[in-house]
């Protein structure tokens, strides 16, 4: 199997959890893209969705599934996202496509989430991919200069505005041992909107995909 078709197998197997007359969580990624093109397949059973980005929300739409705002949702059963990093304790790294905080306030008001990926995405320790942070924008250098004092190196994403009119830093060489805390401390710093470890609200399954095919873990 390709990459993309281990992306696309993991996709279609988070079909199973979505339930009928429901709305569901999207996330952002070329992960989800498989997964909203799958869900567009049974798109007639569904409400509609809740989408964690501008990317997603125009392919849900040029599918013709509706598109919600998160304020007028009071029940979202699952959010479906991918991940640049996942331990096999469920916490994560993503961002990598600069839709983390609204990624993280989707996941926040969802029952479950459910992770989709290739095994490429699963390591031991969280940290060799860059961690994105995003930030207002008049307060880089100083929230830069507070990351490497917590042993980071961060880099400003040049030329990347995310939804939210705001700025990403990737912050390299960190070996996360402890992510919760880091998560909780980063978030501390004024001027960070938020990071993308995800690990106060972790993943509930995990649907990882290899070369030995469809592994589910929750
Ligand atoms: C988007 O901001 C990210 O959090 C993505 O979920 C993550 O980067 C995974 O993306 P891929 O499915 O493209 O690897």
């Amino acid at each position: 199997m390709t990459q993309d078709e281990m992306k696309k197998a993991a996709a279609t197997k988070a079909l199973e959890y979505i339930k009928n007359d429901t709305i569901v969580g999207v996330g952002t990624g070329s992960t989800v893209n498989y997964f909203i093109d799958a869900l567009a397949t049974i798109k007639h059973n569904i409400v509609g969705a809740v989408s964690s980005s501008e990317e997603s929300s125009k392919r849900l739409k040029a599918h013709g599934i509706e598109v919600f705002d998160l304020n007028n949702v009071d029940v979202l059963d699952v959010y479906v996202d991918g991940a640049d990093e996942i331990t096999k304790h469920m916490s994560m790294i993503k961002g990598g496509g600069a839709a983390l905080t609204r990624e993280k306030i989707v996941a926040a008001v969802a029952k479950q989430f459910i992770c989709i990926a290739d095994d490429s995405k699963q390591v031991e320790i969280l940290g060799n991919f860059p961690l994105p942070v995003e930030v207002i924008p008049m307060a880089r250098s100083y929230v830069a200069r507070e990351l490497v004092k917590l042993g980071g190196d961060p880099e400003y994403r040049q030329g990347v505005i995310t939804d939210n009119g705001n700025v990403i830093l990737d912050v390299h060489n960190l070996s996360i041992i402890n992510p919760k805390k880091l998560e909780a401390d980063i978030n501390a710093i004024v001027g960070v909107v938020t990071n993308g470890l995800f690990a106060n609200r972790g993943a509930d399954i995990l649907i990882l995909v290899g070369e030995n095919g469809v592994n589910v873990k929750q």
